[in-house]
């Protein structure tokens, strides 16, 4: 699921080379791909028989355990500290912070409750309880667009305005060091 093009601020220049031109426009990149993820997995909770769901929970397992934690360290340890920075008390920006780091936690805690249901349709087995899977999934899909809502319609715009060339050209090379197989340059 690697993008091509340049409007998610990633380019892939041969075998397993991301750059990462814009850090901003990366992390929407990111945020358009969970939003694809909350469609699987709403798909997949509604679904969990259907023809596509095995490459479905496929595809929603190697994004949350490679990728998503990647853009969590992205966020916590490149964008919110630097965005703080440059933010005044007015902005209120602090509080929203806390809560979507907490979010972060609470998301990881409830996708290892459905990690184990993931892998069962991935491989074709029947769910123990399909009940449960559902409401974790929907519940899930539900928390992560709300989240994307506030990064997307708050955070993101605000970093687009405060943060200075420095830190965006700071983010980036960190952002790119992260990935395995990526050059900084
Ligand atoms: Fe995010
Ligand atoms: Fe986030």
């Amino acid at each position: 699921m690697v993008r091509t093009t340049n409007d998610s601020g990633a380019s892939t220049e041969g075998l397993g080379v991301l750059r990462i031109s814009d850090p901003i426009e990366f992390l929407y990149g990111e945020h358009d791909r969970q939003l694809v993820i909350c469609a699987a997995l709403d798909h997949l909770a509604s679904s969990p028989e259907a023809p596509d769901a095995r490459e479905t929970a496929d595809l929603i397992l190697n994004y949350a355990d490679t990728d998503m934690p990647l853009h969590l360290r992205d966020e916590e340890e490149d964008l919110f500290p630097r965005l703080l920075e440059r933010c005044e008390p007015e902005d209120g920006l602090e509080n929203l912070v806390d809560q979507l780091e907490h979010e972060h936690e609470t998301d990881s805690v409830l996708y290892q409750r459905f990690k184990d249901a993931l892998h069962a349709i991935a491989h074709g087995r029947p769910l123990d309880h399909p009940d449960v899977f559902k409401s974790d999934a929907e519940a899930f899909a539900a928390l992560q667009r709300r989240h994307l809502n506030w990064e997307n319609g708050t955070v993101l715009p605000l970093a687009r305005q405060r943060l200075t060339p420095e830190d965006l050209e700071e983010m980036r090379v960190s952002m790119a060091a992260r990935r395995h197989g990526t050059t900084v340059d």
